[in-house]
């Protein structure tokens, strides 16, 4: 059944299926007058009459080379042209949460791993950069309660699927649908996009795409949710709640739009960029002429300026911390491509009216420990003289667990010397944890080990509906692109968010409103076709 609707120990996230069309033109003053004035006239009174027409502008700063703020970079570049400035400030690596880790000799994906089949941004990215696509392998998946494995899957299909119908009935199967349901309407998103339209508010994108039914599922926690739909105690204990501690490294308390978002992971298809996810972010950095600025930005400050033409004009100084000491900039743009709270990007705002406010937004705590070993299947319930053949195990709520998750990973570049290896059961185990494991515990998940690599993370929003998502406008031309992180964390939503942010920008420099926020898209779209 190949993890047709069993929720692997990867993940992805929704997308859909139009090809991005080409950005509209700058909108024209009206016909009529155009044909009444002298072409030099026209020219003359261009800039000044008609406020759309406004000088382009001149350098805009991207904070955060994650995958949002490099696929801001590309759709930025996209919009504004060949002439524009674009800086990216960087304090770490480019690629942020997506990045590898060497064990034994090989690269792993230790931060986002897996992307779902219709993410079609992500998909576009890997088509014009040249690189390749990676499939996901499907392994044997097993659910083990802290104490025994309640469900473990098998090599043989028709045993599956019976297991699968003894424990839980036709409930994969609806929950499948349940899911589909929501994937179709949020991939609505691309053709919106595609036709150029942005929004202000990731309340307001939501509710472009399904409504209040849409938007409310930022209310709702996905136990409600499912609760609601009739899924029973054990489908939602077992399942859900394995499906969401591998994906959010949380329990079924997560607003049900994120729990939707966990189980599209369950879909086959599943793939990675070869030689890791974060070369995507390397080569759209390169492939959108940006200049890449090694730094931590710590302060964004307010300033006006006198333009040469005409009045005075408001612009961000951007001042940031290089090897080489502190130093400042002007921006006419500014976009936020990183969490903004103390712990993480610790960016103070000054002499904003009204002021920015302080965004208490508290980010999960996560481990991933890559382990080279041979694991102890009898922690795992089975007798000591059986052999185990599960690649995948998820875990249920259980407060003597250590792990969310362990799994079987493959290194992020095919190596043929690591297939024609003879079968042994020593293999890379990639694991998320809480916490970093001790000693003991990995003497308790292995029989024997070698290696050991560890990689902690802020991963993704600790979620407790209702859930207010921050703004994306935080400032006249000031864009906040991980609000959209407080609906669903995931790559494919950074690229959404950074699509979105780079419209709304153009379409605000320019005074195009009619772009902005409109209501009733998905009819007026339907019959544009
Ligand atoms: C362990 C783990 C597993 C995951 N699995 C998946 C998965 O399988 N599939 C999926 O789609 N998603 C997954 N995710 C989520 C996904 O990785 C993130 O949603 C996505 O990468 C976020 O990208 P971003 O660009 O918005 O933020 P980030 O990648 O966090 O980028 C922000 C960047 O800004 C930089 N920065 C911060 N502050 C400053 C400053 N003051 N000055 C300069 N630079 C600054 C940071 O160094 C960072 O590089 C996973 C995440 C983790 C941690
Ligand atoms: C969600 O809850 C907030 C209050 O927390 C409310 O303002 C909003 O209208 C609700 N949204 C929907 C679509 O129900
Ligand atoms: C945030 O930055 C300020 C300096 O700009 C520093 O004094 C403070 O310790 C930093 N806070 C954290 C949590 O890193
Ligand atoms: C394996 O797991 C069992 C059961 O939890 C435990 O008693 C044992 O110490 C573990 N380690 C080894 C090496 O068997």
């Amino acid at each position: 059944m190949e993890g047709e609707a069993i929720p692997r120990a990867r993940r992805g996230n929704p997308a859909l299926l139009l090809r991005l069309a080409t950005s509209r033109g700058l909108p024209g003053p009206p016909r009529l007058q155009l044909l009444l004035l002298p072409p030099l006239l026209l020219l003359l009174l261009c800039g000044p009459v008609w406020g759309e027409l406004r000088a382009p502008p001149e350098k805009i700063a991207i904070i955060g080379a994650g995958i949002g703020g490099t696929s801001a970079s590309y759709y930025l570049r996209q919009k504004f042209g060949k002439d524009v400035m674009i800086d990216v400030f960087e304090r770490g690596k480019v690629g942020g949460r997506l990045a590898t880790l060497k064990v034994e000799g090989h690269e792993y994906e230790s931060g986002g791993s897996v992307i779902h089949p219709l993410n079609l941004h992500m998909k576009r990215f890997v088509k014009e950069l040249d690189l390749s696509a990676v499939q996901g392998t499907g392994g044997l998946l097993g659910i083990y309660n802290g104490e025994t494995l309640v469900f473990e899957e098998s090599n043989w299909f028709v045993i599956n699927m019976l297991k699968l119908l003894w424990h839980y009935g036709f409930q994969f199967l609806r929950m499948h649908m349940w899911v589909e349901d929501i994937l179709d309407k949020f991939m609505r998103i691309y053709r919106y996009q595609s036709h150029d339209y942005c929004f202000s508010s990731v309340e307001g994108l939501l509710h472009a795409l399904g409504g209040n039914e849409f938007s409310g599922m930022l209310n709702r926690t996905i136990l409600e949710a499912l609760q609601k739909a009739g899924f029973s105690e054990k489908f939602l204990n077992e399942i859900i709640t394995a499906a969401m501690r591998v994906n959010y490294g949380q329990s079924t308390g997560v607003n049900s739009f994120v729990g939707a978002v966990s189980l599209a992971c369950a879909d086959s298809g599943q793939w990675a960029v070869e030689g890791g996810n974060k070369r995507v972010c390397e080569g759209l950095l390169q492939s959108s002429k940006a200049r890449l600025i090694p730094g931590s930005v710590i302060q964004i400050e307010e300033k006006a300026r006198t333009k040469q033409i005409g009045g005075s004009m408001k612009n961000y100084e951007v001042t940031y911390k290089t090897e080489s000491g502190i130093n400042k900039d002007l921006y006419d743009i500014v976009i936020v491509a990183a969490p903004l709270n103390r712990k993480m990007s610790n960016i103070t705002f000054l002499k904003f009216d009204p002021p920015i406010p302080e965004f208490h937004q508290y980010y999960q705590h996560l481990v991933t420990t890559f382990v080279h070993g041979r694991l102890n299947a009898s922690y795992f319930g089975y007798k000591a003289t059986d052999s185990m053949y599960l690649t995948d195990i998820l875990t249920t709520n259980n407060p003597n667990l250590f792990i969310n998750s362990i799994s079987v990973v493959s290194p992020v570049k095919e190596d043929a010397s690591l297939q024609s290896k003879p079968v042994t059961d020593f293999a890379v185990w990639k694991i998320f944890s809480q916490e970093f494991l001790s000693k003991e515990q990995l003497n308790l998940l292995f029989v024997s080990h070698d290696s050991v690599q560890e990689k902690e993370w802020f991963a993704y929003p600790y979620y407790e509906p209702p859930e207010k998502c921050p703004p994306i406008i935080l400032h006249d031309h000031m864009y906040y692109l991980n609000s959209i992180e407080w609906a669903a964390s995931a790559m494919e939503m950074s690229a959404i968010s950074a699509h979105n942010a780079a419209l709304l920008a153009y379409h605000r420099w320019n005074g195009n409103t009619e772009m902005i926020d409109q209501e009733g898209l998905y009819e007026k779209l339907k019959t544009e076709l």
